[in-house]
């Protein structure tokens, strides 16, 4: 190799051979360094560009249809697990008499502390709390009130998401909080009102009449939760072929008896409606309404969940008050009818405005996103516009029992509910 080198030295100058070759072959060792580094240096870099590009790819999958897409088999693993959910004896039971009989509330306790997925169980005489920690937005919250039969589509659901995050490394992505308590009086609002009320992305009760309607498939509550509820019932029944008799698809709430509840967070409360008094049991009818509340119930909570952006389309806002200001023909109210179209296509523009926004939010960024659901939980908050005993303002079931009250007392409510959508336009420009 050194004659190689030194070839063009041989010519020259004998003397300096031996230095020139010296030279040269310093220089050569230098080059080679120098490649190796730069080799080492590339090879370093590409496989830290591989690296780099295989983590973005794995991002944007777990990004993709809004956080939803890379776990849809999940989803679609806990819905049909809910199909044979009555084979689950926790299931079936009626879970009635927390405060009467001690056996049923160990039992709960017993059920919902063998679950890994349950980081914490508080147990007290007629209730009891279990928290399942989210992952990445553990400070965010996903509430399921359950009492009488909602108990048993509770604890099935804690199971089946255990049965998912022990097979499929899974966790939630915000935390799931179920509170069971006894028929007579429901105290999950009291008791998690007194340390998250803002915290609350979703607060979703199944009570113990929940089941007692042969009715229609009904959820009252605030309007951006009650959307997702109702978009999860349109999920379940094209996934599942229920038919119109089981699960309606187009179902109105304002002509039954279930308003919002006294309750200043985002909520929504399911049932099935009474809408018959000869009520003759019919078994096989009811087990599948409790099967398609729990399965309903579970792709609500999924939702909240793991979306990475909790979006409101307020189509179904818009028809329920376009439908409601159709039946309003008192010429005493028309100036006032007038006035509430007028502020709601407003707010209707508003929420467009900010859809938008919504759209072009890059969803790499959590805190963007954190920012977004919170604005979707305060816009819900101001639009329930709760008085000072927490009753909605804008509940427009109530507006229904007005109906044949004096003109002056509706014009007052509709007056109400002016003011309240003026208040959710002003906090929407103000973003
Ligand atoms: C707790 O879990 C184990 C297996 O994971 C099961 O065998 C046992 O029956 C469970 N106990 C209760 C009370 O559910
Ligand atoms: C529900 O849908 C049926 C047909 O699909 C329609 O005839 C009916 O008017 C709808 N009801 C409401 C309240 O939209
Ligand atoms: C409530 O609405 C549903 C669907 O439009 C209808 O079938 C039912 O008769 C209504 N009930 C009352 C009491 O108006
Ligand atoms: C009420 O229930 C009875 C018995 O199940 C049934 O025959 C009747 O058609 C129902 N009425 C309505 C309005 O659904
Ligand atoms: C107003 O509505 C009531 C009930 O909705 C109806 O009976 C009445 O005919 C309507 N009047 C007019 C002028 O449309
Ligand atoms: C509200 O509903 C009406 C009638 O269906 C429709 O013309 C209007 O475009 C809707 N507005 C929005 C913002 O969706
Ligand atoms: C209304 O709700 C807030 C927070 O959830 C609570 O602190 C307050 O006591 C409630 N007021 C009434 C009258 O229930």
């Amino acid at each position: 190799m050194q004659r190689v080198l030194s070839f063009q030295m041989v010519r020259g100058v004998n003397e300096s051979r031996e230095f020139v070759t010296k030279r040269m072959c310093f220089s050569f060792i230098l080059s080679i360094g120098f490649l190796t580094f730069l080799g080492g240096y590339t090879l370093g870099r590409f496989v830290m560009i591989r690296a780099m590009e295989f983590r973005a790819e794995k991002r944007r999958l777990e990004l993709a249809g809004n956080g939803l897409e890379n776990t849809e088999h999940l989803q679609r693993f806990m819905l049909k697990q809910l199909e044979r959910a009555s084979l689950d004896p926790d299931f079936e039971m009626k879970w009635d008499s927390f405060n009467l009989k001690e056996d049923d509330i160990y039992q709960v306790n017993n059920i919902l502390s063998n679950l890994s997925l349950i980081e914490k169980v508080v147990k007290c005489q007629s209730h009891i709390v279990a928290t399942a920690r989210g992952a990445r937005e553990p400070d965010r919250y996903v509430v399921l009130s359950a009492s009488g039969e909602g108990v048993g589509i509770a604890l099935k659901l804690a199971k089946i998401f255990n049965q998912i995050q022990e097979e499929c490394t899974w966790k939630p992505r915000r935390s799931i909080i179920f509170c069971l308590f006894s028929a007579s009086s429901n105290p999950c609002p009291e008791i998690l009102s007194s340390f998250l009320p803002h915290k609350i992305v979703a607060y979703i009760v199944v009570d113990h009449q929940a089941l007692q309607g042969k009715g229609h498939f009904i959820v009252s509550g605030s309007d951006i939760v009650q959307f997702m509820v109702l978009e999860s019932a349109s999920i379940v029944k094209d996934w599942f072929s229920y038919d119109n008799q089981l699960l309606s698809s187009n179902n109105t709430f304002y002509n039954v008896t279930t308003s919002r509840l006294a309750l200043d967070i985002p909520h929504a409360v399911l049932s099935y409606v009474n809408n018959n008094i000869t009520c003759n049991e019919d078994h096989h009818e009811r087990e599948l309404h409790k099967i398609i509340l729990a399965q309903i119930v579970g792709q609500t909570i999924w939702k909240f969940s793991e979306s990475l952006i909790i979006k409101w389309n307020p189509s179904y806002f818009n028809n329920t008050a376009l439908d409601i200001l159709k039946s309003i023909n008192n010429t005493e109210l028309l100036d006032v009818k007038e006035k509430v179209q007028q502020t709601l296509d407003k707010l209707l523009t508003s929420i467009k405005i900010c859809n938008k926004k919504i759209d072009t939010v890059d969803n790499i960024n959590t805190l963007d996103t954190r920012i977004l659901n919170d604005l979707m939980m305060d816009l819900d908050r101001i639009l329930l516009c709760p008085d000072k005993q927490n009753q909605s303002r804008t509940d427009w079931s109530k507006f229904f029992r007005l109906n044949h009250e004096p003109s002056d007392k509706i014009i007052m409510y509709m007056n109400e509910v002016v003011k309240c959508y003026e208040n959710a336009i002003q906090f929407l420009q103000d973003r």
